[in-house]
């Protein structure tokens, strides 16, 4: 712990947190030719033969993870694919419905966890297209893939992903956006779709203003070791992400569920000592999720609410919450991607007010180090695992 306290005066994390504007712009402007042509070339990726495909598959590890999760919903919605997600470390458990008609993504900010190769790897040998969608090029990922996609982040130094995971979403919309122009999308609603993804350069730009009250909600979460945070649909990820991000920087124990599933089980955890995030928008909230709210209440549960400003301010758990943050309001397709800066915020700030080193989280290791841990541990003599 002595270590930690010994601070940098602006941490890589809390920098790259704000370089997320600059970053989107520079990824989205990478792939923007004339006429809102999208240029995702390297190779072009009409050399993937997308008009054949009939399902994509998404693999990657961490935060990554959590992106190749939003790019299900960008998928299926924009291009009408079914898509599947898996944890690059369970990889092949979906080996049977990978074939030659499946586009597979692997999402990577280092192209170098070995768990995302192998998943790469394994759905090529099924046949399938293979895209890698990654910050650092070339790299063992882009090298494994017929197509990249190259996200624009910059370096990373931070080795708890912030920008690169924003861009990350951002490239998966764009490639939802030409999988749909090439299955024939209507002309009208494709341009529609395309302009909303424009502006999310300058809708994070926006979002960065909610640091402030950040600082304020975090000195009130500072005693508490656990804390759930609860969404619903698309918002999910942004959720199991917030909660990731509070266990490696902030040090809480976090969890992020689904509102709907709460009351079927978890609800038993809750106390005044289990403080709750709900991000929630005015126009998705449920009869049920009030009823959740008052129960937490009832329970005398310290209750955060994350919504959007602008005309759906009228959301109904802003008078149960104990504090509101809102982040700009959005395309409802971006609004993950705008609301993961509040969380981003709070892990940092609790972070900085328990004396921890942002930059170097508990437990968090480079894709390179967990590579050589892992091939040491598989030709120790003991077959010891990594933990050992
Ligand atoms: C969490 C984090 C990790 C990485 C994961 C995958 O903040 O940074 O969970 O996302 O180790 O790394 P990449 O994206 O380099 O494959």
């Amino acid at each position: 712990m002595a270590d930690n306290k010994v601070i940098r005066e602006t941490p890589f994390f809390l920098k790259e947190i704000n370089e997320q504007p600059k970053a989107l712009a520079n990824t989205l402007a990478q792939y923007l030719g004339p006429n809102l042509q999208l240029k995702m070339n390297r190779p072009p990726l009409d050399d993937l033969n997308l008009k054949k495909i009939t399902k994509a598959y998404f693999t990657a590890c961490g935060t990554s993870y959590h992106a190749a999760l939003t790019a299900r919903y960008m998928v299926e919605e924009l291009a009408r694919i079914p898509a599947i997600v898996e944890p690059a470390s369970e990889c092949g458990r979906h080996y049977q419905l990978i074939d030659e008609n499946t586009l597979a993504v692997a999402i990577s900010q280092s192209g170098r966890s070995r768990e995302t190769l192998t998943s790469l790897q394994l759905a090529a040998s099924k046949g399938a297209s293979t895209l890698a969608v990654v910050n650092e090029c070339p790299s063992p990922l882009t090298l494994a893939a017929q197509g990249s996609l190259t996200t624009l982040a910059g370096r990373v130094n931070s080795l708890s992903s912030t920008k690169a995971f924003t861009c990350q979403s951002l490239i998966l919309g764009l490639l939802g956006l030409r999988l749909a122009q090439i299955r024939g999308a209507d002309r009208e609603q494709w341009r529609q779709a395309f302009d909303k993804l424009s502006r999310l350069p300058e809708l994070v730009r926006h979002a960065l203003s909610v640091e402030e009250k950040i600082e304020n909600v975090a000195s009130k979460l500072i005693n508490y070791s656990h804390c759930f945070i609860l969404a619903r649909g698309r918002m999910l990820p942004m959720a199991c992400e917030g909660a990731l991000k509070l266990k490696e920087v902030a040090r809480i124990h976090a969890e992020g569920s689904f509102i709907g599933e709460f009351g079927h089980g978890p609800l038993a955890l809750v106390s005044s000592q289990t403080p709750i995030i709900v991000i929630a928008f005015a126009d998705e909230i449920e009869p049920t999720d009030l009823a959740l709210a008052f129960e937490f209440k009832a329970r005398n549960v310290p209750v955060f609410l994350i919504t959007e400003n602008g005309p759906n301010q009228e959301n109904a758990l802003a008078a149960l919450a104990d504090e509101v943050l809102t982040v700009p309001a959005a395309p409802f397709r971006l609004r993950p991607i705008v609301t993961v800066i509040p969380l981003q915020f709070l892990a940092y700030h609790l972070g900085r007010l328990k004396g921890l080193d942002a930059d170097r989280p508990g437990g968090l290791i480079s894709p390179e180090t967990y590579s050589d841990l892992k091939a040491q541990s598989l030709n120790s003599p003991t077959g010891s695992n990594l933990q050992s």
